[in-house]
């Protein structure tokens, strides 16, 4: 049997072979015919096949839009224009996710809410004083953050190293910044800015919680009214300021004049969870335990390409009440990093004594004072060596 079958199939082959390719002729109109029709029925399955898994791919194309709506607080979070460092980014969004959805039943409206607080375009200016950085095109403005009330604050800096326009033979602007607040007489305000032309108040409530958005109201000022400025900064109100050293340390040859953010480097802060801190910040505001590097904010000083930057990056950052800190969050969701001044001890925090050689020195010096900020200063601008 075996072997019949084995000696049986190529003839079997060869006959299949003939009925494929040797049939008569009379049949070969009926077998192209047949072909064809095959060939249609096998054509239309593949259509019909192509379609349905067309079909399914709109499917879940679909399915991915909607889940796009649902996370859409988490899209929203990206910022456009500047890439962010994604790995941690994402970190961050997770961590904010998660508290999120253990926290609040609609996070997406809340989310938006709350990053937009801010951006510095919910508010609008009261007083613009516009006009200054036209008149005189400046090297270097000063923006210095200061409660309304604080007049003896503005006018011991106007006294002092708020004085001179010119530095070093440069052009520089010295402007007060502030809020809004209940107590305070606008007529005063006003006529304090028709004596002197340096405030800057935008229509957010002037309180310690809300220096963050003061912060990002000064950016918004260089952004949109300065930004043909060179450098500014943004410094405090009892601060001593040498600016003939900050003026000479800008002019260095090899300071940047793009990206360039600097000052008194803090790195490794951990982030201040007692409740009874001044700087007491909640888990829900920030997540991490710890800063990005960034600058103290007693003085930070930056080339003024960073402003706009700083103003949209700030849409997708969550605010928290650390001004400098979060100064830093937007450097690093730039994809930039804070530099360290050439000489860095010139940036100085908190002082012990006056001593008359080394303010000559220094950039930046941390008072106590306004009255202290005048004395200091008397001294120092007294004719002879200072060291
Ligand atoms: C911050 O300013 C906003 C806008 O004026 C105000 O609604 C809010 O109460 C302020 N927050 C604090 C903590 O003062």
């Amino acid at each position: 049997m075996a072997r019949r079958d084995s000696n049986s199939s190529p003839n079997m082959l060869t006959s299949f072979n003939f009925f494929l390719y040797r049939k008569p002729l009379c049949q070969e109109k009926k077998s192209s015919f047949r072909f064809w029709f095959h060939f249609l029925v096998l054509f239309c399955l593949l259509i019909l096949y192509l379609f349905y898994t067309m079909c399914n791919n709109t499917q879940s194309l679909r399915e991915g839009f909607s889940l796009q709506k649902t996370f859409s607080w988490l899209f929203v979070q990206t910022p456009r224009g500047n890439a962010p460092p994604y790995g941690v980014d994402l970190k961050h969004r997770l961590m904010l996710n998660d508290i999120h959805e253990k926290t609040e039943p609609h996070p997406a409206q809340q989310q938006r809410l709350q990053y937009h607080e801010a951006y510095p375009r919910n508010y609008r200016f009261v007083m613009e004083t516009a006009e200054v950085c036209k008149v005189n095109l400046p090297f270097l403005v000063l923006m210095v953050p200061v409660a309304p009330k604080d007049v003896l604050a503005r006018d011991a800096i106007r006294a002092t190293w708020g004085k001179d326009r010119v530095v070093q033979g440069e052009t520089v602007l010295t402007l007060f910044v502030l809020g809004l607040s209940g107590g305070i007489d606008v007529k005063e305000l006003q006529q304090e800015n028709q004596q002197h032309n340096d405030l800057i108040q935008s229509n957010f409530l002037d309180t310690y919680l809300n220096l963050t958005i003061k912060t990002m109201v000064i950016m918004d000022w260089l952004a949109t009214r300065c930004p043909a400025a060179a450098y500014a900064m943004k410094v405090d109100s009892d601060v001593f300021l040498n600016v003939d050293n900050l003026v000479i340390m800008l002019k260095k040859p090899g300071i940047p004049q793009k990206n360039y953010l600097t000052g008194l480097l803090k790195g490794n802060v951990p982030v201040i969870r007692s409740k009874d801190s001044k700087w007491y910040v909640p888990k829900e505001l920030y997540p991490d335990p710890q800063y990005p590097t960034y600058t103290l904010g007693m003085g930070y000083v930056f080339s003024n390409d960073l402003p706009a930057k700083f103003v949209e990056v700030s849409k997708s950052i969550k605010p928290f009440n650390i001004e400098d800190a979060y100064i830093g969050m937007c450097i690093k969701n730039l994809g930039l990093s804070v530099t360290s001044p050439p000489d860095y001890s010139q940036f100085r925090d908190y002082n012990t004594r006056y001593d008359r050689c080394e303010f000559s020195k220094i950039i930046t010096y941390i008072l106590d004072s306004s009255e202290q900020l005048i004395d200091y200063w008397t001294d120092y601008k007294k004719p002879g060596p200072h060291c």
